[in-house]
Order: C-alpha cells, then structure tokens, then sequence
C-alpha cells in the first residue's frame, strides 16, 4: 500500500501553487479528517491553515497545529486580503454548504468564494472544501481548472443525488473503496479514499493531533 507522500496526488500538489481539492462523501466517512491528513502528510509546505468560518474559541480550545487558525469570511471581498494570505494559506471550508451551497448562488460568500476559486492561481491559493455531495455545492466550484476530486464512501440515496459529471466517479469509488475495506479488515474503513483526478486510491490515517471533538466544529450552531 503507497503511503500519501507516494501517491500521484501528492507529488502533483507539491508540484503545484494553487488548486482546489473538493472531498465528497456522507457524514462521518472521514471527511473533516481526510482534508487535516492530507496537510498533515507535508503536502502544503510551510503553508498556514486557514480554516474558514470555523469559531476562534473552537480552535483555541483543540490541539490544532500552531500554523492553524480560524478566520471569517468577509461580507465584503474586498477586505478578503486582510483575511487570507495569498501566497501563504491553505484555505479549509468544511462543510461548504454554509458557504456556497447549490441553492444560495446568489449569496455574497457563495459569490465570494466563487471569485476567489476563478482567481485562486493569482494568488498561489489551495483550497480544500469537503461537502456531503457535489449535488449540493454550487456548479462554478467544479469548473476551475485546477480541480482535485477525493470521493469517500457516499450512500445509495446520495449517490442517486449526485450530479450527472460526479456519478460514475463516486460509483467507481464506492466500488474500490468497498473492497479495499475488504481486503484490509486490520486498516479503519474510514480511512480510504479514491481520487478520481489521479485515479487511485489513498489511505487516510488520522493526524497525530486529531481529537474526536474536532469532527463537529459547528455543535450548537449554524454558521452564516
Ligand atoms: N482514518 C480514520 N481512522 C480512524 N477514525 C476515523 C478516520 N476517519 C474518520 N474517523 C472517525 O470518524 C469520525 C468522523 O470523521 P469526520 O469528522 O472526518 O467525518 P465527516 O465526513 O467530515 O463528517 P461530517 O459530514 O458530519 O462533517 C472522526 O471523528 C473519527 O472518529
Ligand atoms: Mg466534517
């Protein structure tokens, strides 16, 4: 089994400045973990982790990594610079339906973040956004060209949802991925994904900081 740092994906965003890494799956297949794994891996070097409209006391009260940090996404963009750093951040939405969900187009973040991904090689951007099923994030997010899709297991239902471009993807994955969970019984089922842009399939462990809480950043509140 290849380790993250010898997989195609790695050796691509290493390679990289800027790009957009979408983690698609049902709740608790290991999402939230996947994106913090995969930065923990050494792929982002040196890059601060901004995650977006997470709450500060949320982060202050885990044992994040110091180079982590909550920020809010502006109502106005033009502030966005004072918020991210081009250059230097890795930009973490989780949940991204909050933010541009499929149905809130119109809203300024949905519109926000829309800009932002058009012009996120300007300015040396990652992005890595995790939603339940592509259905449900708005179209534009799946149309920059430096897109990287990392399916998890989807249910039946989800997967019935998803868009027409996604669907012989995430059925793909969830075939490999089920029997990758087969075949190793000693590895947890959550920690394997498929990439369906370098077509392989990765193992995903937990970050040696992880703490289960860190899974529901959102308790007790719905985030604007
Ligand atoms: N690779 C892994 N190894 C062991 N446990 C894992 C792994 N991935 C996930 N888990 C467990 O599953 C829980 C849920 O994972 P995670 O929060 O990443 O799911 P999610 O897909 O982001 O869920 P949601 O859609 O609700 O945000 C974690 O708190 C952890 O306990
Ligand atoms: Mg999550």
């Amino acid at each position: 089994m290849k380790s993250i740092e010898q997989s195609e994906l790695w050796r691509r965003l290493r390679s990289a400045k800027h790009g957009v890494i979408i983690v698609l799956g049902t709740g608790q297949w290991g999402k939230t973990v996947t994106v913090h794994s995969l930065i923990a891996g050494g792929t982002f070097p040196g890059r601060n982790v901004a995650l977006v409209n997470y709450p500060p006391s949320f982060v202050a009260n885990h044992s994040y990594p110091s180079n982590y940090r909550a920020v809010q996404w502006p109502d106005d963009l033009n502030e966005i610079m004072d918020v991210i750093h081009p250059s230097c951040d890795v930009v973490v939405v989780d949940d991204a339906i909050f933010l541009a969900g499929a149905r809130d187009s119109s809203t300024r973040g949905n519109k926000g973040l829309q800009k932002m991904m058009t012009i996120a090689s300007h300015n040396e951007l990652f992005f890595l956004i995790t939603i339940q099923n592509s259905s449900m994030l708005d179209i534009s997010m799946f149309q920059s060209q430096d897109v990287y899709m990392i399916h998890k297991h989807m249910d039946l239902v989800a997967l019935q949802n998803e868009r027409d471009q996604q669907m012989i993807s995430q059925t793909v994955a969830n075939i490999l991925l089920s029997r990758k969970m087969g075949q190793h019984k000693n590895i947890n089922p959550k920690s394997w994904a498929y990439c369906s842009t370098t077509k392989e399939m990765l193992c995903f462990d937990l970050p040696p900081w992880w703490e289960k809480n860190m899974s529901k950043p959102f308790k007790g509140m719905i985030p604007s």
